[in-house]
């Protein structure tokens, strides 16, 4: 899969640590080939002798608004390095809330393209004339949309075939559906040496080497868990 990323910050997807892609699943996947990550940045594409890639707002009020013209030349650039029309997306605070379906839609897709608009946000012309699907990863603000991109390209990194070691499986993880039910509930509590910290103990029947027993318990785990914590994601929050 290939993502380009737009930004006027291309120094936070750089692939070497401690940035983000220079660790842990990203980096071994960027590594095996199973992604690339190309940052560039909106500045280059600026016309005006200052380097600006923003202005005050029409009709006053704080902060500064990122311009059309850079933007819109960035996205016609990018896109043309590769053959592959992208999946364009915008992360903004105004975009639909990002979850694990969605995740799973996206990297299913051979190209993404995202924008991360920064200051109070980006032309609404620009927007409207390059329509990206919008996405939000969170109802708070953050003082950019890199740290969602990132936390975008990280959660679809996970779900690429073979970017998983063996040991671990995406579909243990939390919001990933139940094979049996289908139902996207919460992980279960996990435990590892030693046997006894500080006195407490790992419930026994994760000792038990009885298999059906432990996947018996970790399933009404996930199921307790769930109703306490969340939930809205068994449809019991109504009312
Ligand atoms: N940019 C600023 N805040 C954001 C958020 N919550 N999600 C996506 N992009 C953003």
């Amino acid at each position: 899969m290939r993502i380009d990323v737009l930004t006027t910050f291309p120094e936070m997807f750089e692939p070497a640590p401690p940035g983000v892609l220079g660790v842990s699943i990203p980096k071994r996947a960027i590594e095996a080939g199973l992604l690339s990550v190309c940052a560039t940045d909106i500045r280059a594409f600026t016309q005006n002798k200052h380097a600006k890639t923003d202005d005050r707002p029409f009709g006053g009020g704080p902060g500064m608004v990122m311009t059309c013209q850079p933007v819109f030349d960035a996205v016609t650039h990018v896109e043309a390095l590769d053959p592959t029309p992208p999946t364009r997306i915008l992360l903004t605070p105004q975009g639909r809330l990002l979850d694990q379906p969605t995740v799973e839609d996206l990297a299913a897709r051979p190209r993404l393209l995202l924008i991360a608009g920064h200051y109070e946000g980006i032309d609404e012309r620009v927007i409207e004339r390059l329509d990206p699907m919008e996405l939000s990863v969170g109802d708070y603000v953050l003082s950019g949309g890199e740290l969602a991109a990132l936390t975008l390209i990280d959660a679809i990194t996970r779900l690429l075939p073979g970017a998983l070691g063996h040991d671990d499986s995406a579909g243990q993880d939390s919001f990933s559906p139940d094979p049996q039910t289908g139902r996207r509930i919460l992980d279960c509590p996990h435990y590892t040496r030693p046997r006894v910290w500080e006195g407490m103990e790992v419930p026994e029947v994760l000792l038990s080497g009885d298999h059906g027993a432990i996947e018996q318990w970790r399933a009404e785990q996930r199921l307790a868990r769930t109703r306490e914590r969340r939930p809205d994601l068994l449809g019991l929050d109504e009312g």
